[in-house]
C-alpha cells in the first residue's frame, strides 16, 4: 500500500517523481504529493485524490529541482485528505519524509513528542515518525542519516521511508523494513520506488534493499549500511522487464488489458517447463527438493484474496493428484494463531506481489518454526520470493489493474505443474493420465484465446444484469474456488454485493435470498458433478432466480434452464478451472464499465496490501 518515488541526479526531478507516482497509482490513490529542492527550497505540495488531480494543481508552478521525493497514499492512519497526504514536513519546516507501511507504537512516541511541546498537523504516524527523527538530530546535533538510524532502533511495524533535508541538496536517506524499496542505478543519477515499475524507463540495474538497511543515495554514489552503521555491498540486480509491459497498449483499462493477454501469459508460464511431447515437466524448485516434498505428510497453503482461491484449486487438484493433505490457510489467521509446524512442513506460499504484509509475516513464522517454503510468486524480486527457500514464478508480467486476473491463472497453472511434477515423482499418478493433463495444459493458451474471441457475449449479459443488487456464484469440486474467486471480482470491480458457495451448500442458507431479482451464475463445466449442478440450477429455477451459467461447449442440458450461457471450450476437469474464470473476469469488468466505476482503481482498495 502506497507508492513511493525518490530521484536524485541531473534530470528535473518532478517529472520523473510524477510519471513513476502514476504507474505506482495501484498502490493507493487516496491522495499525493510531492516534495523537491531546490537551492535550499524544499517546497511541498500534496493533494487529496488522484495523482492527475495533483498534477492539476501543479500546472504552471515553478517546479525546478534537480532532487525529490513522491508519494501516492492509501490511508491508514488518518482519513484522506491534503493534510493526511504525504510528504510531511517535520516542526521545524527543514525536512520532508514520505513513507509506506504503518508504525505501530506511534502513539507512545506522539505522546513523548507532545510532551516535549511538539504538535502535529495531521493525523499520520508519519508525521510522528518524522518529528522523533527532527528531535534526536537537534538533541544528539547528529546528521540526518543518524538520526533516522537512531530512530528506527525504537520503532516498531514496517515502514518504507525516503527523506530529504534543506541543508543536504542532493541526498536522499531511505530505510526499509516490511515495505518494498527498489533502487535504479543510473549514470550519474538514482532512482528511488516501491517497485520497478518506474525505474525501468531509465535503467535496468537495480538494488533491492533488505529489512533493516539504510540507503544513502546521491547522484554519483549509493552506499547501504545496516542499522548498526555497518556498509553492505549493494547487491546488483538486472531487470528482466520491458516497459511496454506496464503500458496500456491500445487497452482502455489495464485489467481489460491484462484479461487478453491471459493466452500469452499462460503459455510464458508453461513455457520452458511443460514438454507434452516429451512427456515432463521441469520445474527446478521442485526437482531440486523433491526428496522433501515426498517426505512430506503434509502441505500447508497460505495466501490472501485472489491468490487464496487460487490455493483452494491446488488443495483439490495436489489431493487428488498426489494423496498429501492440504490445508489452504487465509495469511492474516494463520499469523496470529499458534499454528502447528513441525521442521520439515512444507508451506506453499502464493502471492502476486510478494510483498502482501499478511503473507509475508506469516511464512517469517512458519520459517522460524522450520518449514520450507515454497513459493509462487509473480514479483521476480519481491520480499516473499526472497523469503522462500524454492518457488516457481508465474511469469505474468507486471500485474497493473487492483483486480488479479493474469497473475491468478497464472498460479493455476504453477500450481498444475507443481502438482503433476510431484504425483510423478510419487507414483500416485500413472503415466497415461500424467501424459493425458499434460496435453490438456499444454492447450490452455489456445483454448483462452476461443474464449476471448467471444468476449462480447458477456458484455451484453453485463449490461442485462448490471442494477442488481446481489449476485450469487456456485460451483462444486475444482469449479468451487471459482465461484468463490468470481464473487470476489464482482464485489471489487462493480461493488455489487456477491457470494460465492459451494453449488450444493446454497440449500443450507443462501437459497432464501433467491428471488426472481437474484442472478445466480453457475460455473458448470462438464465433469463429474455435471449432473448434481444440473439439480442445483433447477432449485432455483423453481424459485424464479435468473440463472446465468458457464457451461462447456455441446452442453443440451444446462441452456435450458439458464437465462442466459457462456460456453468454453472442453477441458479436463483438472485444468478446466484456468479457464472457467476468464468469463467471470470479463463479466465483473463489463459490469464495472456499465456501472461507471473505476475498474484499474476501485475504491478503497490497493493492489499491494502491504499493511495488516
Ligand atoms: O499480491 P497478493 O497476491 O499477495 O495479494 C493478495 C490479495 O490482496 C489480492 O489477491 C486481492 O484480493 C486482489 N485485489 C484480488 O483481485
Amino acid at each position: 500500500m502506497c507508492g513511493i518515488v525518490g530521484y536524485t541526479g541531473h534530470r528535473q526531478a518532478y517529472p520523473v517523481i510524477l510519471k513513476g507516482l502514476k504507474r505506482l497509482e495501484y498502490r493507493g490513490y487516496d491522495s499525493s504529493g510531492v516534495a523537491l529542492l531546490h537551492n535550499q527550497n524544499l517546497q511541498v505540495h500534496k493533494k487529496k485524490g488522484k495523482v492527475a488531480d495533483l498534477e492539476e494543481t501543479l500546472i504552471g508552478k515553478n517546479l525546478e529541482a534537480q532532487i525529490g521525493i513522491g508519494h501516492t497514499r492509501w490511508a491508514t492512519h488518518g482519513e484522506p485528505s491534503d493534510r493526511n497526504a504525504h510528504p510531511h514536513l517535520s516542526s521545524g519546516g527543514e525536512i520532508a519524509m514520505i513513507h509506506n507501511g504503518i508504525i505501530e507504537n506511534y502513539a507512545l512516541i506522539k505522546q513523548e513528542l507532545v510532551n516535549k511541546g511538539y504538535s502535529f498537523t495531521s493525523d499520520t504516524d508519519t508525521e510522528v515518525l518524522l518529528n522523533f527523527i527532527e528531535d534526536i538530530k537537534k538533541n544528539n546535533e547528529c546528521s540526518l542519516e543518524d538520526a533516522v538510524r537512531i530512530a528506527l532502533k525504537r520503532v516498531t511495524g514496517a515502514y518504507c521511508i525516503l527523506l530529504i533535508e534543506q541543508s543536504n541538496p542532493d541526498t536522499i536517506i531511505a530505510a526499509r523494513k516490511g515495505s518494498p524499496l527498489v533502487i535504479g542505478i543510473g549514470k550519474g543519477e538514482h532512482f528511488l520506488a516501491s517497485d520497478a515499475s518506474p525505474i525501468i524507463e531509465y535503467t535496468k540495474e537495480v538494488v533491492y534493499v533488505n529489512d533493516y538497511e539504510l540507503a544513502i543515495v546521491k547522484p554519483d554514489e549509493l552506499i547501504l549500511k545496516n542499522l548498526g552503521n555497518e556498509k553492505i555491498t549493494p547487491f546488483i540486480t538486472k531487470l528482466d522487464m520491458e516497459l511496454a509491459a506496464i503500458e496500456k497498449g491500445g487497452y482502455e483499462h489495464f485489467m481489460l488489458k491484462e484479461i487478453f493477454e491471459q493466452p500469452n501469459t499462460i503459455f510464458d508460464c508453461l513455457r520452458g517447463r511443460l514438454d507434452a511431447k516429451e512427456g515432463m515437466i521441469r520445474m527446478s524448485g521442485v526437482d531440486l527438493n523433491i526428496e522433501a516434498i515426498n517426505k512430506a505428510n503434509r502441505i500447508m497453503i497460505v495466501a490472501c484474496g485472489t491468490s487464496w482461491h487460487a490455493g483452494l484449486v491446488a488443495e483439490y487438484i495436489i489431493e487428488e493428484l498426489c494423496r498429501i493433505p492440504v490445508e489452504v490457510e487465509y495469511a492474516s489467521e494463520f499469523r496470529y494463531r499458534n499454528p502447528i509446524i513441525h521442521p520439515g512442513d512444507i508451506i506453499i506460499a502464493i502471492s502476486q506481489s510478494g510483498e502482501t504484509a499478511d503473507t509475508l509475516v506469516a511464512l517469517e513464522k512458519a520459517k522460524e518454526k522450520g518449514a520450507f517454503i515454497f513459493g509462487v510468486v509473480n514479483a521476480v524480486g519481491s520480499s516473499i520470493a526472497r523469503i522462500s527457500n524454492a518457488g516457481a514464478y508465474t511469469h505474468a508480467g507486471p500485474e497493473i489493474g487492483v483486480a488479479s486476473t493474469k497473475a491468478f491463472t497464472g498460479q493455476l497453472a504453477v500450481l498444475m505443474m507443481v502438482a503433476l511434477n510431484i504425483a510423478i515423482n510419487k507414483g500416485t499418478i500413472t503415466q497415461e493420465r500424467y501424459k493425458e493433463l499434460l496435453v490438456e495444459l499444454e492447450a490452455v493458451p489456445e483454448k483462452a484465446q476461443a474464449i476471448l474471441k467471444n468476449a462480447n457475449e458477456l458484455k451484453v449479459i453485463a449490461e442485462k444484469y448490471k442494477d442488481a443488487h446481489d449476485f450469487l456464484f456456485l460451483g462444486r469440486g475444482y469449479n468451487f474456488p471459482i465461484a468463490l474467486e468470481g464473487a470476489l471480482k464482482l464485489k471489487e470491480i462493480s461493488y455489487i454485493h456477491a457470494e460465492g458457495y459451494p453449488a450444493a451448500e446454497m440449500k443450507h442458507g443462501p437459497i432464501a435470498l433467491v428471488d426472481e431479482n437474484l442472478p445466480v451464475v453457475f460455473i458448470a463445466t462438464q465433469d463429474v458433478y455435471h449432473e448434481k449442478i444440473v439439480s442445483n440450477m433447477q432449485e432455483i429455477k423453481a424459485r424464479k432466480g435468473k440463472i446465468i451459467s458457464i457451461i462447456t461447449e455441446g452442453d443440451k442440458t444446462s441452456p435450458t434452464l439458464s437465462d442466459d450461457c457462456f460456453s468454453i471450450p472442453p477441458a479436463d476437469e483438472i485444468i478446466a478451472p484456468i479457464l472457467s474464470v476468464i468469463p467471470l473476469q470479463l463479466l465483473s469488468y463489463y459490469v464495472g464499465i456499465a456501472k461507471g466505476t473505476d475498474v484499474d482503481k476501485p475504491r478503497n482498495l490497493a493492489k499491494s496490501v502491504t499493511v495488516e
